[in-house]
């Protein structure tokens, strides 16, 4: 757990004769206007500013730990907490290491990777999901957390594809949206992060990315605004990487004029652990808290006051520490950025409630292993169910053989950042044991193993040949160079023979099934047409295990669906497709633009293994009767799609329409459709429903860099509802009349 909380109400007395610049403080029986939990939040904010010392400011906007900024115990300021990440409230370090802290009171609840949560493409679980975050990280002192990861998922390989939702930025915002403001009800702030186009992981701390602007637009930043504008996110992080020649932490295109200057954002902008780079164009490019910087001396760059470089005085040495007192002292910095940057670090905190006094939250309860569980299981997708090789029927199943050792290895430990101690992780192996242990016999055998070992192949073999059927679990793992920060993936590949595994595997028992436990696409070239049923579970985080036999054994009817298109080969995807990954020179161009994910594979006409928003289910669902029914508010939604799905199987499921939109001859090139709809509906065997998808104008819109702005343009659209990106079941035809442009 932290360090003692101080109390929150700022100690009087302390310190007045040290202050001059600073407003009088009131006497002790009057209740400063920042600590009146109902005067309004910017009258509160400007109330605390006024009673700030320089060097009280100065210290809100750095580090003074890996996670922490500094308490202001003569205002009651406690200092603030900051935790990763995306998919749970990690293990504490430090203060001044990456060590671990060795606390035992650190373990939380591992949710899946948020790029399964993206696959359930429900914002219900994406909520569920924010709010065992929120309540978490409430428990365990927590006031930032750093995430959700929001990055585009522009190729495949990047490492950190698992902390991210996937490639569209529709779908991933939905998600975001949800995530965020469950976490923030908590009064957590919502750290999204990495601003701005942070996709690839190889020289990831220098890499200048280039792109047209319609691409910023349309591809990248979309999630980002919706997480600040519909999230109401408190926190942004800026990126590692270059754009356009400038640092993201410190870049005034990104973070001064289109984050804080078009979308009005009024919350604050760290920067990424090491990611600010320099003292001036830190303070007027719009950074307002530094994080993580290496403080090792540099060379030329002015030197603090220790010269340890470990323990506290190390913070000093910052970009916004000592260098920024002197520069403000030799008035080369204006005194007002360093208040616009603390008054955005107040903002933040009066607006979760910190000087409110918050609820206490809580950790590791039932609920939340079960949301875990949910979210998991929602995640799953059936990729392949030839002759409904799946579900496994338990009752008639005497001996299972359990193969890969996926099926045994625990991942939330893994992914860098990302990583959770969880208090338990319920493996593969172990969920199936819990499932069948006790009417199948059941059999371990590695088949692969990462560090390799003798006749691996051959027991597996053996077993599989013995027993009912063969569940093989292989994939990829939560490390590097695999699904993990500090590096990108080599190929598509499956490591470690587990091609041939898969192939030997399945010739010697026809009933295999195999799971793929990895955060992104993998190849499955020479054995998918093999084997009868294939799962894509990702890492399922705490509960994995269960959900996963949950899946097989038809407890639960899967319905996920992917959040990313699976190419059949690495060269078939946009960014390797035009030679544009990891970049030449320290620069990487997005040549491909609009075309990332299913844009490309539909523009080019490239067949994929699995398309984007594909997913089967244990049961059929016909989809009938569109009907567009053109809005009449002029501000509300501009037409609603509705239509029916009916479960036409034997068993209740959930299905996500999902719809996408077609412009005939709009002005500039547009991807042939995108997403701009879905819905994920639960039906019982025989059960119709309705099910209603409303548009608004920026659904129709494209960014228009001449006219500044997303133009819906006057033309002919069509709408298009489908099961998959591919597998589209409804179309329908619409005219927008008049052209408008929004900002
Ligand atoms: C990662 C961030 C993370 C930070 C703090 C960085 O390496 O890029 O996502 O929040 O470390 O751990």
């Amino acid at each position: 757990m932290n360090k003692p909380r101080l109390a929150a109400l700022p100690s009087l007395l302390v310190g007045i004769g040290a202050l001059s610049c600073q407003r009088p403080l009131p006497a002790a029986d009057e209740r400063p206007a920042y600590l009146d939990p109902a005067a309004p939040l910017e009258s509160r904010v400007e109330d605390l500013l006024g009673r700030m010392t320089q060097e009280e400011k100065l210290s809100l906007v750095h580090a003074d730990s890996k996670f922490t900024t500094a308490a202001i115990p003569r205002l009651g300021i406690p200092s603030r907490w900051m935790s990763d990440g995306p998919h749970g409230v990690r293990e504490d370090v430090g203060p001044d290491t990456w060590n671990v802290a060795g606390h035992t009171d650190d373990f939380s609840t591992c949710m899946p990777v948020l790029i399964g949560l993206a696959a359930t493409w429900n914002p219900d679980a994406a909520a569920a999901y924010g709010n065992v975050i929120g309540e978490e990280a409430r428990r365990r002192g927590k006031d930032i957390m750093l995430g959700p990861g929001v990055n585009i998922q522009r190729t495949p390989l990047n490492g950190r594809t698992s902390e991210f939702l996937g490639e569209d930025p529709f779908l991933a915002s939905r998600m975001a949206v949800s995530y965020i403001r469950a976490v923030q009800a908590h009064g957590v702030a919502s750290c999204v992060k990495h601003f701005a186009a942070n996709n690839q992981e190889t020289q990831r701390g220098s890499i200048d990315v280039e792109m047209d602007e319609r691409t910023l637009r349309e591809i990248y930043l979309p999630v980002f605004r919706a997480a600040v504008q519909e999230g109401g996110a408190w926190a942004v992080m800026g990126a590692y990487n270059r754009f356009r020649g400038q640092f993201c932490c410190e870049n005034d295109y990104l973070i001064n004029r289109v984050l804080k200057g078009e979308w009005g954002f009024k919350g604050l902008v760290m920067s990424d652990w090491g990611g600010t780079h320099d003292t001036r164009e830190a303070v007027f490019n719009g950074l307002d808290l530094e994080m993580g910087t290496d403080p090792r001396p540099r060379p030329g760059a002015p030197q603090g006051k220790s010269a340890a470089d470990s323990g506290p005085g190390v913070y000093e040495r910052y970009f916004l520490a000592g260098a920024y007192r002197d520069g403000l002292k030799r008035g080369e910095f204006p005194a007002a950025t360093l208040d616009e940057k603390v008054r955005r670090n107040l903002r933040v905190m009066i607006a979760t409630h910190v000087f409110d006094g918050r609820e206490d939250g809580s950790l590791n309860t039932a609920a939340h292993q079960d949301a875990a569980r949910h979210v998991a299981e929602e995640g799953i997708v059936l990729l392949k169910n030839d002759g409904r090789a799946l579900p496994l029927a338990a009752g008639s199943l005497n001996s299972i053989a359990v193969i890969g050792e996926n099926a045994v290895r625990l991942q939330a430990h893994g992914g860098d950042s990302a990583k959770i101690k969880a208090l338990y992780e319920v493996s593969p192996l172990e969920g199936i044991l819990h499932r069948m242990g006790a009417t199948a016999n059941i059999t371990y055998s590695p088949g692969y193993r990462k560090d390799g070992g003798a006749d691996l192949i051959e027991k597996a073999v053996a077993a599989a040949r013995a027993a009912d059927v063969a569940i093989v679990i292989g994939g990829l793992i939560h490390e590097r160079p695999f699904d993990c920060e500090g590096a990108d993936r080599k190929d598509l590949g499956l490591p470690w023979g587990q091609d041939e595994l898969i192939r030997r595997v399945v010739a010697a028992n026809p009933r295999t099934i195999v799971v793929i436990a990895s955060g992104s696409p993998v190849e499955m070239g020479g054995w998918l047409d093999r084997v009868p049923a294939v799962l894509q579970a990702w890492y399922g985080g705490t509960e994995g295990g269960t959900a996963l036999a949950n899946i097989l054994f038809g407890d639960v009817n899967p319905s996920g669906k992917l959040p990313c298109t699976y190419p059949k080969r690495l060269e078939d995807s946009p960014a390797h497709a035009v030679g544009e990954f990891p970049g030449r020179d320290g620069v990487v161009h997005y040549a491909e633009g609009l075309l990332v994910g299913y844009r490309w594979f539909d523009a080019k006409q490239i067949e994929p293994l699995f398309p984007f928003g594909y997913g089967l289910s244990y049961t059929k669902f016909d989809y009938s009767g569109l009907r567009l029914v053109a809005g009449s508010d002029p501000k509300g939604p501009v037409v609603t799609a509705e239509f029916e799905i009916t479960n036409t199987g034997d068993r209740a499921g959930a299905e996500v329409a999902q719809l996408y939109v077609h412009q005939e001859k709009p002005s500039l090139p547009r991807p042939p459709k995108e997403l701009k709809g879905f819905r994920k509906v639960t039906l019982n065997p025989g059960e119709k429903k309705t099910v209603s998808i409303a548009l608004d104008r920026r659904a129709f819109a494209f960014y228009d860099p001449a006219r500044a702005g997303w133009a819906a343009e006057a033309d002919d659209f069509r709408l298009e509802v489908g099961s998959s990106s591919r597998d589209i079941r409804l179309q329908g035809a619409l005219h927008l009349g008049e052209t408008t442009v929004e900002r």
